[in-house]
């Protein structure tokens, strides 16, 4: 841990002298983010978060760093640490520390051990509010610190899978404080997981592989918001996309958006590239492995790694190498070649620089709002995951749309009456 001259701020980055790269990369954030702009420049004169600890666990990204600088303009005293180091920008990391005054504990590619070292560095000193990514952070504090449960005020979770593992907590009646689910706000999950999730992922394998998509077999696992958004995606490059799902109805809304819809072992043999979004565990298994074709690409865009059966590739494996900047081949022992993009990690964080900006700016316009809603405290929320409220989530897109120079259509008085009606009809 270094101390930064002039700043006596506790943090721990690769470089400092990085600085004037991540300040670039901030501002080119920036530009791309009007509505967490105009919010910083309300939170600049409202300081609504004056005097108060925020904890955090997200991706260190440029965008990321925004939503830190509107935080500490609202008054609060930030510390942050990284929700994944492969996708840590150790630029961003230095100009977050020395010149907005974030305590940040975040090297790129650090390890599980030091991953939870900068866990601890952040929640050195209570947090009153915590801004966690996979619930990492939430799940830490309330079995590590419990005695800093009772200052939190609130939390927010900015993932599906967060978001899943804290309904479980609640569930069980672990949960000590409110987390504001911001995953579930329409201007969170159906912009950012399906078009920053679908553009930024084919961009990270493309920047992994360099394949040309179109006439490809793509396996798109999980047929959610973020599989929607990578089959749009790669079936708009031309690549004839097979999705695999459990559920139903998103099985059949596949079909109709035009996908073949297959049970993984049916789909296995086909693909030429495979991208794991279902959130779960184990979605492409050893016998999977085990049926695809010479020269498969395997990646995953789901929070956690564990989508893929890694050790039972590795099991499979006569022998790996690396071939490419995050590309590892297994060649499996009847000699056949199996791709595997960035570790089964995140690819579009691994391989590529995450989500456009355009969508963090929804996304993170609605962290900071939960931010100072919980702040407030004007209407205590009781423990337990709860949804931002409509307004909030409508106030989002209204800026957005206002930003993009866009008008919608407003209802009139009688059309308002008329909706509010049951007397009307045929
Ligand atoms: N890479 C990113 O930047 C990014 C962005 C947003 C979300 N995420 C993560 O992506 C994952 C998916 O998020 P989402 O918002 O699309 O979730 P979602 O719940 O909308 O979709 C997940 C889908 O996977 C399906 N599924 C579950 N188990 C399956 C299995 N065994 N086989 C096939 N399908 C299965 C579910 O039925 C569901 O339709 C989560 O882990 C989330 O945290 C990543």
């Amino acid at each position: 841990m270094s101390e930064v001259p002039g700043l006596a701020l506790p943090a721990d980055v690769a470089d400092l002298r990085l600085t004037p790269d991540g300040v670039l990369r901030i501002d080119w954030a920036d530009l791309h983010m009007p509505v967490l702009r105009d919010l910083r420049r309300r939170f600049r004169e409202d300081k609504p978060l004056a005097g108060l600890r925020v904890a955090a666990c997200l991706h260190v990204t440029s965008e990321t760093a925004n939503l830190m600088r509107t935080l500490r303009e609202g008054g609060a005293d930030v510390a942050l640490c990284a929700s994944n180091s492969h996708s840590t920008r150790d630029d961003v990391a230095a100009a977050l520390v020395a010149e907005h005054g974030v305590s940040v504990f975040a090297r790129h590619g650090e390890d599980k051990e030091s991953f939870y070292r900068a866990i601890a560095a952040v929640l050195e000193r209570p947090p009153a509010l915590i801004l966690d990514d996979g619930a990492d952070l939430i799940s830490w504090i309330h079995t590590e610190r419990p005695e800093q449960l009772e200052g939190v005020r609130g939390a927010t979770e900015q993932t599906t899978t967060g978001v899943s593992r804290l309904r479980a907590m609640a569930k069980e009646g672990a949960l000590a404080f409110p987390v504001i689910a911001v995953n579930d706000s329409d201007t969170k999950h159906l912009f950012n997981n399906r078009y920053g999730t679908g553009q930024s992922t084919i961009d990270g394998i493309l920047r992994a592989t360099n394949v040309l998509l179109a006439g490809l077999t793509v396996v798109v696992v999980g047929y959610g918001w973020a599989g929607r958004g990578v089959a749009s995606r790669a079936a708009g490059l031309g690549a004839i996309v097979v999705v695999v799902e459990v559920e139903p109805v998103r099985a059949l809304e596949a079909l109709l958006d035009g996908h073949r819809v297959l049970p993984m072992s049916k789909a296995a043999p086909l693909g030429d590239l495979f991208v794991t979004a279902s959130g779960n565990k184990h979605v492409i298994r050893k016998k999977h492995f085990n049926s695809m074709k010479d020269g498969a690409i395997v990646c995953n865009c789901g929070h956690f790694e564990v989508e893929l059966d890694l050790p039972g590739l590795a099991e499979l494996a006569r022998e790996r190498r690396a071939v490419r900047p995050f590309v590892e081949e297994y060649r499996l022992l009847d000699g056949r070649r199996v791709y595997l993009l960035g570790e089964g990690r995140l690819i579009n964080f691994t391989a590529g620089e995450g989500h456009p900006a355009a969508v963090m700016d929804m996304s993170f316009a609605n962290q900071a709002l939960a931010v100072e809603l919980l702040a407030k405290g004007a209407a205590p929320l009781p423990p337990g995951v709860h949804q931002l409220p409509r307004d909030l989530d409508h106030a989002v897109a209204r800026l957005k749309l206002q930003s993009l120079g866009v008008e919608i259509e407003e209802l009139t008085g009688e059309q308002e009456e008329y909706l509010a009606s049951w007397e009307e009809g045929t």
